[in-house]
């Protein structure tokens, strides 16, 4: 996996990123099975709870577009120690089956399956033995 034009297009997005109120700029790019990179920043509300994070951004983007599947998502922010998602956008990147994840700061990459970020993401959901 090429993750260097992944890492661009998360921090180009996390240039755009609306946090007002955390002032904590987040960058995500996914790149979909054909080779597009769909970028997301997060958007963060009033309310609090309604803040959309940048990961999420991203996925709804993609599908948006008509893109489901995924190799892997970059995850950007000028961090100490490399951010890590948040439990609900893990469950939203495993609805989409995204295999891997790459978390960056400005010196560093750490590489996840998010298979061991999230592990049995889906197990026994709606199965009710039937
Ligand atoms: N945030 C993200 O966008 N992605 C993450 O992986 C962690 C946190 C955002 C949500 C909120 O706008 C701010 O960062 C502080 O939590």
């Amino acid at each position: 996996m090429h993750w260097d034009a992944l890492v661009d297009a998360a921090w180009e997005a996390r240039d755009r990123a609306y946090a007002p109120y955390s002032k904590f700029h987040v960058g995500a790019a996914l790149l979909g099975v054909d080779g597009r990179i769909f970028a997301g920043c997060n958007v963060e509300n009033l309310s609090y709870g309604l803040t959309n994070c940048a990961e999420r951004v991203a996925i709804g983007a993609a599908v948006a577009a008509g893109v489901t599947r995924f190799l892997g998502v970059a995850v950007v922010a000028d961090t100490a120690v490399p951010i890590s998602p948040c439990g609900a956008c893990r469950q939203v990147l495993a609805e989409f089956g995204v295999p891997k994840v790459l978390l960056c700061n400005r010196d560093g990459r750490l590489e996840f399956a998010l298979s061991d970020l999230l592990p049995r993401a889906s197990a026994g959901i709606l199965d009710r033995g039937e």
